[in-house]
């Protein structure tokens, strides 16, 4: 029963994700206004070309470069243009305007979050943007309303593509990180520069935005600490299957108190980690997301399906369509979200877990017992250890052992242990004559 006069839907950007947004608000037009009580009228598409080519059939009545004026006629904004300006404009003026705002912009929100939020409940209106992060996956509503009772301690997520598929590709094929790039970016699932994949920006990006709502702080995205995995190399990958253990680049979210200084707070952090083959996350392959979140009550939930693509991603977008739509419906103020807890963010150093360190060193007596020590002195447990010959005669010459004895390979995985503690170890076992080369400091998660 539609009691409800229709509602404006304009649409900025049809890309990739928008002209398959457009394509689903008219197809599924009749269910989606029953489900509504209103119905949901695409009024324009705001786009750089009118003319350019698309993924979908649109109507080309409904195409415009003019923003501004298809802004001001409308009651729901959808923003799938990406960037930061003129996208954080736009949405700026539909709220002024009174519109709700629906984004899948990850950039604008990790940049602008906050503004945008305060923009909103100035005007009593609301930012959806269950898109941002891992695309189709529903984690932004979990986050902000199922979990809105609990307390979340951590999450651990897989929220780039890319780099989840270059990974998988590398330990179940054995591919090169360079081959694996290129197929990423052959079917699409890289950004057309495939810096803020491989980097670990993108991943940065969408541990800022559920940083913050899992703890209710505002977490700027230069505090959350990012490594890519340009570095790893077949060798890890394949050392780290021999293990027990897959490399995934992980956005780490976690509330935790510094072991040295007593400060309590918030880490959100993006780097290549080795994590248990038996770990939930390391069933992810290819290009899907997933997102593991630890909360006090509910214990532990995983969030699992793609993390990008047009039409898997409209879904997202359209589940916040309905969403804003029905509160034009019903009236009121919408689901608020709030960042009262307002908690230090904490740097790198603040965080405790375990280490799998490699090393290339001299294969002569008391190595191993020096090594030891030096792991003792500076309070890390070590868990395990392994050696294997690495090189001997000539080669071990060219290694760097002077007398030409051979090199052996050492793999030190620790307890848990504060990064301060392991970088002091790392740096004092780096400066012994003994070790040809520290080869990789991996930390190990999701125990
Ligand atoms: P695309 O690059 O495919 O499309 C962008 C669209 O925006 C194009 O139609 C373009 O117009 C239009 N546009 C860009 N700048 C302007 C401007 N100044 N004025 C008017 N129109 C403009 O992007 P996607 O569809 O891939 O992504 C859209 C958003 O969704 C981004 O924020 C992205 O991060 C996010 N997202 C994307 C996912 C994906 O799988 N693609 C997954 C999750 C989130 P024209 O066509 O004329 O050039
Ligand atoms: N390039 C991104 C990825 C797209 O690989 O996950 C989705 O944000």
């Amino acid at each position: 029963m539609i009691a409800y006069r229709n509602l404006r839907v304009a649409l900025l950007g049809a890309g990739s994700v928008g002209a398959q947004v457009a394509t689903l608000l008219t197809e599924h037009h009749d269910e989606l206004a029953s489900r509504v009580g209103a119905g949901l009228d695409l009024v324009g598409i705001a786009v750089r070309d009118v003319d350019a080519p698309r993924s979908a059939p649109l109507d080309p009545a409904l195409l415009t470069t003019d923003a501004m004026s298809l802004i001001e006629s409308a009651d729901i904004v959808i923003e799938l243009m990406g960037g930061i300006e003129p996208a954080r404009s736009y949405i700026l003026h539909a709220l002024n305007s009174g519109a709700d705002v629906v984004t899948g912009n990850k950039a604008l929100l990790a940049a602008h979050g906050p503004e945008l939020q305060a923009a909103a409940e100035q005007v009593g209106a609301q930012v959806y943007y269950e898109a941002a992060v891992a695309g189709a996956i529903p984690i932004i509503r979990p986050l902000r309303e199922s979990l809105a009772g609990d307390r979340v301690k951590r999450i651990l997520g897989i929220v780039n593509g890319t780099t989840n598929f270059i990974l998988d590709k590398m330990d179940v094929e054995g591919d090169t990180f360079e081959n694996a790039l290129a197929v990423a970016t052959e079917l699409g699932y890289a950004e057309a520069d495939p810096t803020a994949d491989i980097e670990g920006y993108d991943a940065a990006q969408k541990a800022a935005i559920l940083a913050r709502l899992a703890f209710h702080t505002d977490v700027p995205v230069e505090a959350v600490h990012r490594e890519g995995i340009t570095t790893i190399t077949a060798a890890q990958v394949s050392q780290a299957q021999k293990a027990g253990y897959v490399v995934k680049l992980l956005a780490i979210c976690e509330r935790l108190t510094d072991p040295e200084t007593g400060v309590e707070g918030v880490s959100a952090r993006v780097y290549p980690a080795l994590i248990s083959r038996q770990h939930p996350l390391a069933a992810v392959h290819g290009g899907k997301n997933a997102v593991f979140v630890e909360a006090e009550a509910a214990g532990d939930l995983m969030f699992y399906g793609a993390g990008a693509g047009g039409i898997e991603t409209a879904s997202a977008v359209l589940g916040d369509v309905v969403s804003a739509a029905r509160r034009h419906v019903a009236g009121g103020p919408g689901v608020a979200e709030t960042t009262h807890a307002n908690l230090t963010i904490l740097p790198i150093d603040s965080v405790s877990t375990r280490y799998q360190i490699t090393l290339e060193v001299s294969d002569a007596p008391g190595v191993l017992a020096r090594i030891a020590s030096l792991f003792s002195e500076h309070g890390v447990s070590v868990e395990a250890v392994q050696q294997s010959v690495a090189s001997v005669g000539p080669d071990a010459v060219a290694a760097g052992t002077p007398d030409g004895s051979g090199t052996a390979t050492l793999v030190i995985v620790t307890h848990i242990a504060s990064e301060r503690a392991l970088s002091r170890t790392v740096a004092a076992i780096a400066d012994q004559k003994v070790v040809v080369r520290v080869e990789s400091v991996l930390r190990v998660e999701g125990a």
